[in-house]
């Protein structure tokens, strides 16, 4: 019907039909990219007992080829699913993959599986070790139904594999580090990677999904962790837990073998985000195709679930972002791969725009449900920048709805409004506003969906994010935005906020046609020295075999 194929993105991964929730184990194999990921082969929901790893292999990171999946529950060791893990390219260049398999008796073990024939780039056919389940919840105090989800493997000071997995101890949230020479058999180091007491942990249960790498600082380039880290290399620890993917930035201390971060902060509700919208599960990987690290996540649908089952297909995959460490060393940053520039179509350029409040200037000439645009924003002054209040920092999203796009200020909001119908009775607005906290300048990016569609029954939060900027330094913010149907991805200030959102408006069913504008309500004026978009091309994603 209409509406399950018009609100099916045009170039974000997803199978043809069911269901997929995390990216499991991401890696770039004998030239062939591989996406493993949780997948439900049987219909568009989650369901206990169903959950496989699908796999699709790529070349170029946008166009997929879906192939059977490669891990089945079919063994006492997860029959009840295989859950999520992550792949490792060993020493000699052999992958292997750890995931989480539910056991009959509701336990979560973790279990091994190698290739069948290495040779194969595409990797169609794994096979279960004998020694399954090589890892099994028996820590004294650990919940055994709160243990899961492995990460690729690091080497360690003393030249052994580690792996980190996430639970739920007595009291505790730990990522439990354990060490092995074969990938085969492990044992548990006598303290965890890094671990939380659960009485600071509000709104945030174990960690799942974790993901712990090496960053350098002012470099780009990424680093595999199945080599020795460079010295000065600074590494991050990221945590899906609630409905987020946070992360620590830190160093890994070799004397103890632990993770340690730059700052503790108690309140996990003000940890860094990697994506401060609808995104979650988050895998990174190196490539070694071009020397980066690649991070994708889990978007999951917003509307409910009988919709879910109507459409007959639910969840995404954000589009593949290199990540590496800010120049200051406090907080990733994240661009969408170039790779995807390659289905820009029909550019249109703006120079020199000057938004007053008010103002409202329509971007013509792009396919308004699947484009690309970049805006930079410059600002005339910030005298007039309303005062900060700290308070905000502990519920954003709430601020981000009484500072809405309509609201007037003194610098700022402008922004994008997007997905707009002709009456504007919906729309979609991804936007910034400037606020002074003594010495220093805060920027709120907002990408608000309260308005997103007409039709009831869905999330439509207004996402935000609060970041510093040195206002005296740089008058520029900068802004882009992938729109995919009903998918939003933004990248404010260079990549420093992500903010990933989905919407279902109804003119994308009912052929109303949409609008694109570029807007400013603030008193201060805004310049717009460069804006450019482009209509984005289908890309090839697992398309339904005939
Ligand atoms: C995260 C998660 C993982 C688990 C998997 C099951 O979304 O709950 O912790 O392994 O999904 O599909």
């Amino acid at each position: 019907s209409i509406f399950s194929t018009r609100y099916k993105t045009a170039y974000h991964f997803r199978p043809p039909r069911n269901w997929i929730n995390d990216p499991c184990g991401l890696m770039y194999y004998k030239g062939i990219y591989h996406n493993f990921y949780q997948y439900n082969p049987h219909c568009a929901l989650w369901c206990w007992g169903d959950i496989t790893w699908g796999h699709s292999v790529s070349t170029d990171l946008v166009n997929w080829i879906e192939l059977e999946p490669v891990i089945e529950p079919d063994n006492p060791s997860d029959i009840d699913g295989c859950w999520t893990g992550s792949a490792t390219i060993l020493s000699g260049g052999q992958p292997v993959i750890l995931y989480t398999g539910g056991s009959r008796d509701k336990c979560q073990v973790q279990n091994l599986v190698l290739p069948k024939n290495p040779y194969d780039p595409y990797l169609r056919e794994w096979t279960k070790t004998g020694n399954n389940p090589v890892i099994q919840p028996v820590v004294p105090g650990l919940n055994r139904s709160q243990f899961r989800d492995p990460t690729t493997g690091w080497i360690g000071p003393d030249g052994l594999w580690r792996i980190a997995v996430g639970a739920e101890l007595k009291g505790y949230t730990a990522a439990l580090l354990y060490k092995s020479e074969d990938f085969l058999s492990w044992t548990i180091v006598g303290h965890p990677l890094y671990s939380q007491n659960s009485s600071n942990m509000w709104e945030c249960n174990m960690w799942e999904c974790l993901d712990f790498f090496a960053v350098l600082p002012s470099n780009n380039s990424g680093l595999d962790m199945s080599v020795a880290i460079p010295r000065g290399a600074k590494h991050a620890l990221k945590m899906s837990m609630g409905y987020f993917d946070k992360y620590l930035i830190g160093v890994y201390d070799l004397k103890r073998d632990a993770f340690v971060p730059d700052a503790i902060v108690d309140d996990c509700r003000l940890w860094l985000k990697i994506d401060y919208g609808n995104f979650y599960a988050s895998k990174s990987f190196f490539d070694s195709k071009k020397g980066r690290r690649i991070i994708w996540g889990w978007s999951k649908e917003a509307d409910c679930r009988s919709d879910d089952v109507a459409k007959g297909w639910a969840g995404i995959h954000t589009v593949p972002r290199t990540i590496w460490l800010d120049s200051d060393g406090k907080q990733l940053l994240q661009w969408p791969v170039d790779e995807i520039e390659s289905l820009r179509t029909n550019e249109i350029n703006h120079q020199g725009l000057e938004l007053n409040k008010g103002d409202l200037f329509e971007i013509n000439g792009v396919d308004n449900f699947q484009a690309d645009v970049e805006i930079d924003f410059e600002l005339t002054s910030i005298d007039d920048a309303d005062p900060f209040d700290p308070s905000w920092l502990l519920d954003t999203e709430k601020h981000c709805c009484e500072a809405g796009a309509s609201v007037h200020g003194g610098v700022g909001p402008f922004g994008l409004v997007i997905l707009a119908s002709n009456n504007m009775e919906e729309h979609t607005t991804v936007h910034f506003r400037v606020y002074k906290s003594q010495q220093k300048f805060m920027i709120l990016m907002c990408s608000d969906l309260r308005r997103s569609s007409m039709r009831p029954g869905l999330c439509t939060p207004a996402y935000g994010r609060f970041f510093e900027f040195d206002l005296e330094k740089e008058r520029k913010i900068s802004l882009r935005t992938l729109i995919d149907r009903s998918a939003v991805e933004s990248f404010g200030g260079g990549g420093s906020v992500c903010i990933t959102a989905r919407v279902y408006p109804v003119s994308l069913v009912d052929d109303g046609g949409a609008h694109m504008y570029v807007f400013n309500n603030g008193s201060t004026m805004a310049r717009v020295p460069q804006l450019r978009a482009w209509s984005m091309r289908k890309a090839q994603v697992n398309v339904e075999k005939g």
